[in-house]
């Protein structure tokens, strides 16, 4: 490859240690050979030359076999290029949609603010709060054209909740949505996805709204890699919702062309390793990219599990377009839960956390996974969960039981449990208690989902009395990131602001990524070459 010829202090033939990997990661790094000591090495300063100096050497130099240089390497430049340039961003960071508003408008802000892609929490919320939310990021993000999207969660029972919020997406401009929890499609996402698509003049298509569909399993995926079904296009042609033009050009292309990736994570998973998931996802991929002969890419990401550099590295490494972050975003200060949730959250290891009972899908025994350490909510979701199997109603239950459930989880007893959840029901669903009337086991459902609803209220509110039973949807990246972070300025849970998270999670992997393409040039490593600690990043 031609030669470097320099001074022999700037080169470096000791295993490559963190410092020196931290040194190159944004400077073009020539990579040398010395034939004496057979050893690799690192020259800065001095010259390459394709051939030897025919007048020979100046005096203190030295001249070695070049074996490669290395560009500089950004964290902008991690993931797909595509990603930035579709979604109008600078890094290929997703903030993942969490519940209840905890991935709040301030902290979708101050993603987008360095460049990054938030996702509003809006699950849970009703639509009046969600438009509140969403018109103070447009508000801080849109003039400066910087992009943001909200959370599009499939609620089965609750169709018209699901229109509601799609027709408020629609109205406000809402350009990308995270779509999660469908098992098949409606016709509220398809409506939305497809609102808006048009061609250019040269006949290639632009799409209006983006659909961030977030999967863990093939057959899901497969609904949103292929065109929407004609079925739905039809009936939202004819009820006018969509035009014959927008359905002609949807039946063509991908509904969704930003796939997320969802393994092993906070709150619903199906806790697939991500190293087995994606790749069978990519397959997947590819197959329909070709059956559907699209010309279009479609980008996937990878989450789950992503709580330090390295873990970010690799998923870029696995082909990932774009990572997305959801747990230890919960941690920042931006998030919506409280002070004190924030500093159990910092405490936690990578086995702190546990699969307990949810409150959307109770009865049918789905799981979420929580926080364990600092909060017996795991356990006493279960638990619930298991008298509910057991038991065909309330009177069932063992006097003892029906005791210490009544002293110990509710702290009232289940009379006055099943008034509040009446009182409630009355103003939100009333058919709910129709049914329960008729039911005893569903009557038993609604009041063991009064204590799995509000222990994910406490966390938010802070409600310390409470704090035994908090129930913080959290997977093993918290225990990782704690880890990382021990010992740095990020230990501590005020200076956790999702600005530093996201930069450092970001530079990191570019040091990663950096010491692993030295790496492949053969060179020595130290112990400590992958170590970025965190420091104060600048934006
Ligand atoms: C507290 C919390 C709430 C979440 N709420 C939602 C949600 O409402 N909708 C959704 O699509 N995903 C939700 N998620 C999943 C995240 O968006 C993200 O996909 C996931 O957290 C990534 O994995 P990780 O937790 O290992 O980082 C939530 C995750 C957490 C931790």
């Amino acid at each position: 490859m031609g030669v470097w010829v320099g001074d022999p202090s700037e080169t470096n033939f000791s295993p490559i240690d963190s410092e020196t990997v931290r040194a190159s990661v944004r400077q073009p790094t020539n990579v040398v050979f010395d034939p004496s000591s057979r050893r690799i090495g690192l020259a800065g300063g001095g010259e390459v030359l394709s051939n030897e100096p025919k007048n020979g050497l100046k005096i203190g130099e030295k001249l070695y076999p070049l074996l490669g240089i290395l560009p500089p390497l950004y964290p902008e430049w991690l993931g797909d290029r595509g990603f930035q340039e579709t979604h109008g961003v600078r890094f290929a960071y997703v903030g993942g949609a969490m519940a209840r508003g905890i991935g709040s408008a301030k902290l979708v802000i101050e993603l987008g603010k360095m460049g990054a892609l938030g996702m509003f929490g809006a699950a849970g919320l009703s639509p009046k709060v969600v438009e509140e939310a969403l018109m103070e990021i447009s508000s801080a993000l849109d003039p400066a054209g910087l992009s943001w999207g909200s959370n599009l969660i499939h609620s089965p029972n609750e169709p018209a909740l699901e229109n509601e919020i799609v027709e408020l997406y629609l109205r406000l401009g809402v350009k990308r949505v995270s779509a999660s929890a469908y098992m098949a499609l409606t016709p509220a996402i398809v409506w939305y996805a497809c609102s808006g698509l048009s061609r250019a003049e040269n006949g290639s298509v632009r799409r209006q709204n983006y659909v961030f569909a977030k999967i863990s399993r093939e057959e899901v995926a497969s609904h949103f890699l292929s065109p929407a079904p004609g079925k739905i296009l039809d009936q939202l042609v004819a009820e006018q919702k969509l035009t014959a033009e927008e359905a002609e050009i949807a039946a063509g292309i991908p509904l969704a062309e930003d796939i997320i990736i969802e393994s092993d994570s906070g709150g619903h998973t199906d806790n697939r390793p991500l190293n087995a998931l994606f790749p069978a996802i990519m397959s997947l991929r590819d197959r329909l990219i070709k059956e559907f002969a699209y010309d279009r890419p479609i980008r996937l990401g990878a989450a789950g599990s992503l709580g330090t550099p390295i873990s970010v590295a690799a998923a870029y490494a696995l082909g990932a377009a774009f990572v997305l972050v959801g747990t230890i975003h919960q941690s920042a200060v931006e998030s919506g839960v409280s002070d004190s949730s924030r500093r159990l959250l910092a405490q936690a290891q990578i086995a702190d956390v546990a699969m307990t009972a949810s409150a959307d899908m109770f009865e049918l025994g789905v799981k979420v996974q929580v926080l364990k350490r600092g909060t017996m909510m795991a356990v006493r979701g279960n638990q619930l969960h298991d008298l509910y199997s057991r038991y065909d109603s309330i009177e069932e239950i063992p006097a003892d039981q029906r005791a210490n459930i009544e002293k110990n989880i509710f702290r009232q007893t289940l009379e006055e449990v099943w008034q509040q959840t009446v009182e409630f029901f009355s103003l939100t669903d009333p058919e709910q208690i129709e049914k329960a009337n008729k039911s005893p086991k569903h009557k038993m459902a609604l009041i063991f989902r009064w204590y799995i609803g509000s222990s994910s209220q406490w966390p938010i509110r802070g409600e310390e009395s409470r704090q035994v039973d908090y129930q913080l949807w959290c997977g093993p990246a918290m225990g990782a990131f704690n880890r990382w972070v021990a010992g740095s300025f990020l230990e501590v849970p005020e200076n956790r602001t999702i600005q530093q998270i996201a930069l450092n999670m970001l530079e990191g992997a570019a040091h990663v990524t950096r010491a692993q393409q030295l790496r492949t040039f053969g060179l020595a490593m130290a112990q400590d070459v992958l170590d970025f600690p965190p420091t104060v990043l600048r934006t």
